[in-house]
């Protein structure tokens, strides 16, 4: 997995409007095959008591942090995010400050929150131990980090279809932002910063029995196979992957499209 000059732009690019993350979320949570809820399994791993000060790196559209706050957390919340968009959710919120920051470079004292999440996040980070460096800084003795990483090629069906249509047009799919950590790679980082990590491993796959969500989904995934936002080649590969989904299904009648996934959720306790 390597890094390249190229990759903050493309992700500044990608997450600069939430709506692919949300495609992402939403085929998830309707087309995977057993129950899909990384959130609830992130709150399994922190147990809260309502009163913690928690820190979610990479927050997103926020919405984990909108759901801890109608449950009526008291203690700070906040989200931190290099994209602008994503900080703008989070402080919308009532009761959470949103902070745009790099995960590697965190504007927060030492031994600051009780709790640190980096819900998929940590795999766009090109330095991933410098980020875990961070987050155990700015973590309190005894505090708990809990990480989300996806398996090893996830979906590795519809990853294969883009990376062709997008080569028919030139794209180098090496010029694409890199998973800089998966959840084969990240158990030794967190050895390495932690000492221990619990690790929960859920195994899965995304079932289409339709071409349109396939359809969105691959659409959702584009950038990070070199096909960014305004890439002139981008309408004529979506018409491209779009008719080679809908023949699939024609001639497959009566069979759903199936592509594996999984993902670790990770928690770490900082030493006291
Ligand atoms: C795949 S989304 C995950 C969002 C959310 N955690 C979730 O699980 O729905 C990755 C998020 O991490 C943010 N991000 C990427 N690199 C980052 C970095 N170095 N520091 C902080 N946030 C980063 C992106 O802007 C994006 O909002």
């Amino acid at each position: 997995m390597k890094s390249h000059p190229g990759a903050p732009s493309q992700l500044d690019a990608e997450y600069a409007d939430p709506t692919a993350l949300r495609v992402r979320i939403e085929t998830h949570r309707r087309f995977s095959e057993h129950p899909h809820d990384p959130q609830a399994d992130v709150l399994a791993a922190i147990d809260l008591a309502g009163t913690e000060y928690l820190a979610d790196i990479g927050c997103g559209d926020a919405r984990f942090l909108a759901s801890l706050a109608e449950a009526g957390h008291q203690g700070p919340l906040v989200g931190v995010d290099t994209a602008a968009t994503m900080v703008a959710a989070a402080a919308i919120i009532p009761g959470v400050r949103g902070i745009l920051a790099d995960a590697t470079r965190m504007p927060f004292e030492d031994n600051t929150f009780d709790i640190l999440t980096a819900r998929h996040m940590l795999y766009h980070v090109p330095e991933p131990a410098a980020a875990l460096t961070e987050f155990r800084r700015t973590t309190k003795p005894g505090g708990t980090v809990v990480l989300v990483v996806n398996r090893p090629g996830n979906t590795p069906r519809i990853r294969e279809l883009i990376t062709a249509h997008a080569a028919t047009y030139g794209i180098d799919p090496t010029t694409a932002p890199p998973y800089t950590v998966d959840s084969e790679s990240l158990p030794p980082l967190l050895e390495a910063a932690f000492g221990t990590a619990q690790l929960l491993y859920r195994d899965n796959a995304l079932v289409f029995e339709t071409p349109e969500p396939l359809i969105r989904f691959a659409e959702s995934l584009f950038t990070f196979d070199g096909i960014t936002p305004g890439h002139p080649a981008r309408p004529a590969i979506l018409t491209d992957l779009t008719a080679d989904i809908e023949d699939w299904f024609r001639y497959h009648p009566g069979e759903a499209w199936r592509d594996p996934k999984g993902y670790l959720v990770a928690t770490s306790k900082v030493a006291v």
